[in-house]
């Protein structure tokens, strides 16, 4: 109850609060507004053992011009990765290439990026958004296949859907992100109890690697890290078919050092791009419980 009003009084304030506090709020987890800042953060990150994804801040692109533009930012990306021989891919949001505007030009869009991606021998995330995209993400997921195998889904635990869709996925073709989900979703069609989420992002990470397919096990929560490290051990299951992500800046009081001296993959999500002002406030308004983390997190050091 106490939460639900400190939620609400959160959701109400966010258009109020001056800039440089969202600035501060963003300051932790996003890597600055341009290219040349996040490459700077991957180098760094790459150089202590960590792979990296990079992501350009912004989604729901309203006409074709803005949709290619970032694609084209997408593909720039790719070079500069490769020339600056860096340990990173890219994840992008269907809607920021397009998909609010036809899923046609979204999947256009798609296809020059993982072109792009193999003439630079790299890999494209699809990341996943709310509940009115998933259906036309996995369909853009799976025409790309056809034609490209650098490419992966994400699937949100905190779906019903998602035991299902990773039963009707799963193989080696598969290499798919597991996250909790952090939209706000009606209880028809997400999971809201946390312990249950657990239950199945469990379930949903064991399926993948008990099958073909490749696990990105995408949370910070130190439990279910335990829980999964425990099993993959008990099932020798190899490190080349798993990889742990976080998203830059969230505190993780060393346990990826451990993962990293086990000899696991661990990739950091690294955001960048001048929409940080928007995107930041609209994080915060889908999940004021986000604020809280930023507290919790400013007084622990990275
Ligand atoms: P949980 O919310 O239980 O958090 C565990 C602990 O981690 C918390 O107690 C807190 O201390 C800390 N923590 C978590 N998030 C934090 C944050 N942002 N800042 C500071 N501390 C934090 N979602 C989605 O819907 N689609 C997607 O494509 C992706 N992609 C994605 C990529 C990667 C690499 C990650 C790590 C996450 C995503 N997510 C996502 C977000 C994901 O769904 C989820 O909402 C958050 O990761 C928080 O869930 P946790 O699993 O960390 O558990």
């Amino acid at each position: 109850m106490f939460y639900q009003f400190i939620n609400r009084f959160i959701i109400y304030i966010v258009p109020y609060l001056p800039v440089s506090f969202i600035r501060m709020f963003a300051g932790r987890y996003v890597a600055g507004e341009t290219a040349r800042q996040a490459l700077k953060i991957v180098r760094e990150l790459n150089n202590k053992g960590y792979s990296a994804t990079l992501d350009i801040l912004g989604e729901h692109s309203e006409n074709k011009v803005d949709a290619l533009d970032v694609t084209q930012e997408y593909t720039d990306l790719y070079g500069y990765i490769l020339s600056h021989n860096l340990n990173c891919n890219i994840s992008i949001k269907p809607t920021h290439i397009g998909l609010d505007i036809e899923e046609e030009c979204a999947q256009n869009n798609l296809n020059t990026l993982l072109k792009t991606a193999r003439e630079t021998n790299n890999f494209l995330r699809i990341d996943m958004e709310n509940s009115p995209y998933t259906d036309a993400s996995i369909k853009m997921y799976l025409e790309a296949l056809i034609h490209y195998q650098n490419v992966g889904p994400v699937i949100q635990a905190y779906l019903h859907r998602s035991p299902d869709d990773i039963c009707s996925l799963n193989g080696e073709k598969l290499n798919v992100r597991i996250c909790k989900g952090i939209y706000k979703e009606s209880e028809t069609i997400a999971l809201n109890n946390k312990s249950d989420i657990n239950d199945q992002y469990v379930d949903l990470v064991k399926a993948i690697l008990n099958g073909g397919g490749y696990a990105g096990i995408a949370t910070h929560d130190l439990t279910l890290i335990n829980a999964l490290d425990e099993w993959i051990i008990e099932n020798q299951i190899s490190p080349d078919r798993f990889e742990f992500q976080i998203l830059y800046g969230v505190p993780m009081a060393g346990r990826l050092e451990e993962l990293l001296e086990k000899g696991y993959k661990v990739r950091q999500y690294v955001p960048y791009g001048e929409e940080w002002f928007e995107y930041s406030v609209r994080r915060l308004k889908e999940n004021p419980v986000i604020i809280t983390y930023v507290f919790k997190n400013m007084f622990k050091s990275r």
